[in-house]
């Protein structure tokens, strides 16, 4: 049988060729990312892996043999589910790679945006001493933390900043209120979470109900030494309702490891302002999270290829 990996960024396969050629399969690799490059690579494919390319129904109805989709990652919106599963095609990811990277990121966002330290330290290299330009500054202690999304990743996210004393609220409409309750987090309503947050970390899935779940009138409602970090998906919040909020002092600034288009160029604006943290989607990163990630790939196409039900499919039950 025949996988097809669509795209990767990684410096090798070779984790996902010994595994999969291992288990007596054949693997192919490219870096097609557009509708006519794909249709041809993955027509007669039994497994397809794929990145970043957009795997849209298009390309899922010329899927001949196909068992299985397996994103390297946990967002699987450039996968059209509704597609695959009216073709019987397994969506799958790994929901478990990289808890611990994007949790970080985010709380490490939270904490230099929370203390200023990217506009401390600007006034600092241009000979200014003292704590003028950051005035004010609260105390993180006596913040509020809004986490929207209550999943995998925003539940580390709780865990690791309630060390700094922080009240922590949540909005997820799905909200499962034993594990809100263990780690002392109040469920709440989008509007309250806006309105009472200090600091405010975005962790829901990209789906059309949260597509600029945060946008210009959201804005409003935003306390102006608001903190808004986004590690989850950009279109979650409205990218230029987010600009013009910074730009007119609307909140005091943002954490973005994601963006509505990416990659962005160099000129893109929230790279410019001394408010704002911008990374390129690389919170999941590190060593660790990458062998995980494409051991885990490689064993679910297996493990689907050889008959058994997948360990993480996100269409079908
Ligand atoms: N930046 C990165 O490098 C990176 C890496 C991994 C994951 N991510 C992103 O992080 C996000 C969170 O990952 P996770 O592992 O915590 O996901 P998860 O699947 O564990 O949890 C998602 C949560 O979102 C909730 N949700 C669904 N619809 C919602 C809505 N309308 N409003 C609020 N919450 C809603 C669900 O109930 C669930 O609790 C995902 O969007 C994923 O794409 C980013």
């Amino acid at each position: 049988m025949k996988v097809v990996i669509t795209d990767y960024q990684y410096e090798n396969i070779d984790s996902e060729r010994s595994i999969i050629t291992g288990a007596g399969y054949e693997l192919f690799d490219y870096q097609v990312k557009t509708t006519p490059d794909l249709i041809p690579v993955v027509k007669d494919a039994d497994a397809v892996i794929t990145q970043y390319s957009d795997i849209n129904a298009e390309v899922i109805e010329h899927m001949q043999n196909c068992k299985i989709i397996i994103k390297y990652g946990i967002g699987v919106n450039n996968i059209d589910c509704e597609a695959a599963s009216k073709k019987g095609i397994y969506v799958c990811n790994v929901p478990d790679y990289g808890v611990d990277e994007v949790s970080d990121h985010a709380c490490t966002m939270l904490l230099a945006l929370g203390k200023k330290l990217p506009i401390l330290a600007k006034s600092f290299r241009k000979g200014e001493w003292g704590y003028s330009s950051v005035v004010p500054l609260l105390r993180l202690s006596e913040c509020t933390l809004g986490l929207v999304g209550f999943g995998r990743i925003p539940k580390m996210v709780a865990r690791k900043m309630s060390a700094f004393g922080m009240k922590v609220i949540a909005y997820d409409p799905y909200i499962n209120e034993t594990a809100a309750q263990e780690l002392n987090v109040t469920p709440v309503t989008l509007e309250q979470l806006l309105k009472d947050s200090d600091l405010i970390s975005v962790h829901c899935p990209l789906t059309k109900d949260t597509y600029h779940l945060i946008g210009k009138e959201e804005m409003t409602l935003l306390k102006p030494n608001a903190i808004l970090v986004n590690t989850a998906r950009g279109g979650i919040i409205d990218e230029a309702a987010l600009i013009e909020a910074l730009q007119n002092g609307k909140i005091s600034g943002a954490g973005v490891d994601v963006f509505e288009n990416e990659p962005v160029t160099p000129e893109h604006p929230l790279l410019h302002m001394d408010n704002v943290i911008a990374t390129p989607h690389s919170a999941w990163y590190s060593e660790t999270a990458i062998h995980t990630l494409q051991r885990k790939v490689a064993e679910e196409v297996v493990n689907v290829l050889n008959g058994n039900p997948p360990f993480n499919c996100v269409n079908m039950k």
